[in-house]
């Protein structure tokens, strides 16, 4: 097993403000029981293909579950970009999340205030080792040059144009051998030009329905790629080249705009490559 991924205890886990689009009238709609439930299946389904680290979740920040915005994680060197949030809403999760890794022996890198980034979420490596990172909605193109300075690969900007698919992770997937998943709807011309360029033939496009099923926003563990739920079609393409889906339900988070890629966070990253 050579995956480590971070996932949060969802014990906190609700809506009760609206910062995407997803969360319009969903205050006081979460099942928490289900929420619960739908949690653990994710981590179970996880624990059989990763080694899953937990950190717990706290009172006044229900967000803190998506730990995909915890930051970008540089495991070789074992340190951590943290995010700078772009809503109060979510800010306070940045000392929470300063403090587990301190914990854990990893140094904290801090953007300058004001440079607005959330992590994981709009920063994707590829198998290639290069760095794909979605701005508009929620991360500030400036960041990149300030991720430059601590990221020694090729780091790419893909601009983010639909503000349903606001963080990079829901609606691009690098998978193993050059394969990515990405919904064309989300991103402006320019950068699907770019990622068709890239990826020469191995990106899938997902279908409107697809992308609103949170089908990019999946884990993929070696030839195991675990979303909320896929579609024949995507099945069938992925089984052609050699990549099983596993589906576990994630309609209560959905209701906050993330799915199973946004509950984890990968603590190997970069020093995968
Ligand atoms: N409610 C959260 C927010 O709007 C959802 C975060 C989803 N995370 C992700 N990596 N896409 O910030």
């Amino acid at each position: 097993m050579s995956e480590i991924m971070l996932m949060c205890t969802p014990e906190w886990f609700t809506v009760n403000y609206e910062i995407n689009p997803w969360m319009k009238n969903q205050t006081g709609r979460v099942s928490h029981e289900l929420a619960r439930q739908q949690w653990q299946a994710l981590y179970d389904t996880l624990c059989s293909v990763a080694e899953i680290r937990l950190m717990r979740g706290a009172p006044s920040w229900p967000d803190l579950v998506f730990t995909a915005n915890v930051g970008l994680p540089l495991a070789a060197e074992k340190k951590i970009i943290l995010s700078n949030f772009r809503h109060p809403e979510r800010q306070g999760e940045k000392a929470i999340n300063r403090s587990w890794f301190e914990d854990q022996g990893w140094r904290c890198i801090d953007l300058p205030d004001g440079v607005i980034f959330e992590g994981a979420g709009d920063a994707l490596f590829d198998d290639a080792g290069r760095l794909w990172t979605g701005s508009g909605p929620r991360s500030d193109e400036t960041a990149l040059m300030h991720l430059a300075r601590h990221i020694d690969a090729p780091i790419f900007r893909l601009a983010l144009t639909d503000p349903r698919f606001y963080h990079l992770d829901t609606c691009f997937c690098p998978l193993p051998d050059g394969y990515a998943l990405y919904l064309p709807l989300a991103f402006d011309e320019a950068s699907r030009a770019l990622l068709e360029r890239s990826f020469e033939g191995k990106l899938i496009s997902l279908t409107p329905e697809e992308g609103d099923q949170f089908c990019a926003n999946a884990v993929c563990a070696g030839s195991v790629i675990v979303m909320n739920q896929s579609t024949p079609r995507l099945d069938k393409l992925l089984a052609d080249i050699g990549f099983s889906v596993i589906e576990t339900a994630m309609s209560e988070f959905m209701k906050s705009g993330g799915s199973a890629k946004c509950l984890t966070l990968s603590l190997q990253g970069w020093a995968k490559q």
